[in-house]
């Protein structure tokens, strides 16, 4: 075994590549519940794109073949259901972890330097994501995969000058037809999967650059030679983080956190089964009635809502009556989300420290983002459009308040050290 380790060592850095990513890269001692989303997320990736690949197999990428192909696939392929429904959930299920994720980078301030690129690539990968679940919806053909697309994409014709060549140029026809579904198919199940693992890759890489922030917000690594051996963990840590530093706080991520997170997967397993076996529609959220029905060109749905996890950026959209202006502030309240790291200003990373304002603000932010999402479920009615446009104007007077309270922030002191 070891001579075959050795001849792989001698033309790839197998050991050294475990070392650094693993069984010596020094995680804090003190990661919580909260740092299992990375890991999901990866696991979900993963089973997308493995169910997605069998999926494929009995997919028909045809306007005439695709919603038959999917019944198919659902009564005569053996196990397709169950393809099929860990595919869907999973969809589901990513955007659940991937907002987890999201927000415990919010808490901790992990996106504060030095970890703007990474949060940067997560963005990335945010908005490559909803690209993959949009077009993905559109496969099965059903009445929502339809006119979900249709409103979706003719809003591109709001955008003046180009709006209505650029719809053209994306549908390639003049409504959606088989030459979308065949182009979103191609971008579904090659084109975005490869952007998404590239940037997962990066995101992951640029993790292991800096290191690790944690629920202190305290960085574990020290200037070199300001800790006495005494208080240095007794692990041995690759040379490469501990040649200009010296590391406090930390255990290996091997075996340590890999057992952790395994925990972690075990439970979320569990739930992940229960919704296929049990609940795979989920009451109409994540596979929704009108999709049951094939698509059809010439009866629009009485009711039109996009998916759950789009929900929230959709009642933003249809709060502001002019469209183009609605556009706007849908794609403002992701690329503010982009510039977080430069809107904070605040010295101090975990929301432990910061000030009462900050933990308000947050609470306000993650509410307004929850009820966005409720109300873009529901139809346009006066009181719902009323009370989206006050979650609206609560979604964003997060950073603007954060911009200007971070700059003097009357913060509690930061420890030196994890001691919890
Ligand atoms: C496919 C989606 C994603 C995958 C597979 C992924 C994976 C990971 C993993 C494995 C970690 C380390 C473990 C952990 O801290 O949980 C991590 C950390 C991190 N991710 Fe992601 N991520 C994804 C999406 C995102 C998104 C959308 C954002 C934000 C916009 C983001 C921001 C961060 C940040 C800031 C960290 C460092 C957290 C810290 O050290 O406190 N990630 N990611």
């Amino acid at each position: 075994m070891k001579k075959l380790i050795a001849w792989f060592d001698e033309r790839i850095p197998m050991t050294k590549t475990w070392n650094i990513h693993l069984a010596q890269y020094p995680a804090p001692k003190n990661f919580n519940f909260w740092y299992l989303f990375g890991v999901l997320a990866m696991l979900v990736l993963v089973n997308q794109i493995l169910t997605g690949i069998w999926l494929t197999m009995n997919y028909v990428p045809s306007a005439e073949g695709a919603f038959a192909s999917v019944e198919y696939i659902m009564r005569d392929v053996d196990y397709g259901w169950l393809l099929r429904y860990m595919h869907s959930t999973g969809a589901s299920a990513f955007f659940v972890v991937v907002y987890l994720h999201m927000l415990r980078g919010m808490m901790y301030g992990s996106y504060q330097k030095p970890r703007e690129l990474l949060w940067v690539f997560g963005m990335l990968i945010f908005l490559v994501l909803m690209a993959e679940a949009f077009m993905g919806y559109l496969l099965p053909w059903g009445q929502m995969s339809y006119w979900g697309a249709q409103v979706i994409i003719s809003l591109f014709g709001a955008i003046p000058i180009i709006g209505d060549d650029l719809t053209l140029w994306i549908r390639g026809d003049y409504v959606i037809s088989g030459a979308t579904l065949n182009r979103f198919f191609a971008l579904h199940v090659i084109a975005l999967p490869l952007v998404l693992v590239i940037l997962v890759f990066l995101h992951i890489i640029a993790l292991h650059e800096v290191g690790s922030n944690n629920p202190e917000g305290i960085a574990i690594k020290k200037p070199k030679g300001s800790v006495p051996d005494s208080e240095k963990p007794k692990f041995e840590f690759h040379e490469r983080f501990t040649k200009k530093y010296d590391i406090v706080d930390a255990i290996p991520f091997f075996p340590y956190y890999v057992v952790k997170d395994l925990i972690g997967i075990g439970i979320f397993l569990f739930l992940f089964c229960y919704v296929i076996f049990f609940a795979p529609a989920m009451g109409g959220l994540f596979l929704e009635p009108p999709n049951f029905e094939p698509a059809n060109p010439l009866k629009t749905p009485n009711h039109i809502a996009p998916v759950w996890y789009f929900t929230p950026f959709y009642a933003i959209l249809r709060a502001v009556p002019d469209k183009l202006l609605g556009v706007i502030l849908m794609f403002g309240s992701i690329a503010a989300l982009f510039v977080l790291p430069w809107l904070d200003r605040g010295k101090v990373r975990s929301i432990r420290y910061r000030c009462g304002l900050h933990k308000l603000n947050l609470t306000v932010f993650c509410i307004s983002f929850v009820a966005l999402g409720y109300l873009g479920l529901k139809p346009a009615t006066e009181v719902y459009t009323f009370f989206a446009r006050v979650f609206t104007f609560l979604y964003f007077a997060f950073f603007i308040l954060l911009f200007f309270y971070s700059k003097n922030e009357n913060t509690k002191p930061v420890p030196e050290r994890i001691t919890k």
